[in-house]
């Protein structure tokens, strides 16, 4: 992987209105079965998806084989709109309505081979947007959560999720403000925030466990912003507690909610 810069990402359009739920009451929508994922429709368009893979792990210099057959597992043209069907394979972010896109597949593998999940592993993710990133953590741990402000995405996502299959086994989702994380489900072992806010929400980072990767673009809107690396190092909320690395130059649309 590239660090400190040498790449730089851009993930795509500005979110310009906020029209989110702010605060909104949070709602589980998926079954809690711990059954393994099973995706259904993972042989479509698998000659596109390889192309498209086999040119990421070149150019994003991303290796980790288990990193890489998700990604080659889950269909992301069942996560875009249906009329952009055609473009799932480019290697770009696209818009998926309110403002926001589906990220870039280059970033979706740096960010997921950054934070290592293991099949044991409990993840977060902050900003669900199309359930693509959220697909991709299920085929790698035990259980994903994920987090949406704006409600008409969280219904997009949850569509998307099931079905591509995999609602009903191991993702949960809520929709709201991601800022204060899921502290009923905590602690996590891997944290994904793909909306960038000015500065780490202490809140996630309480919420890793030991050992435990969350991975972050930070950097204020419309300007280019650093993808971190923090790992739980030690106990307790302390800048000791955490070992922080600044691994790519990127640009996200902004974090909403409480964290703006
Ligand atoms: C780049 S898009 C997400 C891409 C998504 N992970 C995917 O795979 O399609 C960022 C998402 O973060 C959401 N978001 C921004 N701030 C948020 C917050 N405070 N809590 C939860 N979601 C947030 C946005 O609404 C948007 O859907």
């Amino acid at each position: 992987m590239r660090v400190a810069g040498a790449l730089l990402l851009v993930l795509g359009c500005e979110a310009r209105s906020d029209p989110g739920p702010g605060r909104a009451a949070q709602v589980s929508t998926a079954s809690d079965t711990g059954r393994p994922a099973a995706p259904k429709k993972s042989d479509e368009r698998a000659a596109e998806r390889e192309a498209l893979f086999r040119s990421v792990e070149r150019e994003a210099e991303v290796h980790d084989p288990r990193v890489l057959a998700a990604l080659r597992r889950v269909p992301r043209h069942r996560f875009v709109p249906a009329p952009l069907s055609d473009r799932a394979y480019e290697d770009r972010p696209l818009p998926i309505g309110h403002d926001q896109t589906i990220s870039q597949p280059t970033v979706v593998a740096v960010m997921t081979a950054a934070v290592a999940p293991a099949s044991t592993d409990r993840c977060l993710e902050i900003g669900t947007g199309s359930g693509y990133q959220a697909a991709v953590l299920a085929e790698l741990c035990a259980r994903v959560y994920s987090i949406e402000y704006l409600a008409p995405l969280a219904r997009f996502a949850e569509e998307n999720l099931r079905g591509a299959g995999y609602l009903e086994d191991r993702v949960m989702l809520r929709t709201g403000d991601g800022y204060r994380g899921w502290p009923e489900a905590a602690p996590f072992h891997v944290i994904v925030v793909t909306a960038a806010p000015e500065s780490v929400p202490k809140p996630l980072l309480s919420q890793l466990a030991a050992g435990g990767r969350l991975v972050i673009p930070v950097g204020p809107e419309g300007a280019v912003q650093e993808l971190e690396l923090w790992t739980r190092t030690g106990s307790g909320d302390g800048p000791n507690a955490f070992d922080r690395r600044t691994l790519m130059a990127v640009r996200f649309v902004p974090f909403l909610g409480e964290g703006r």
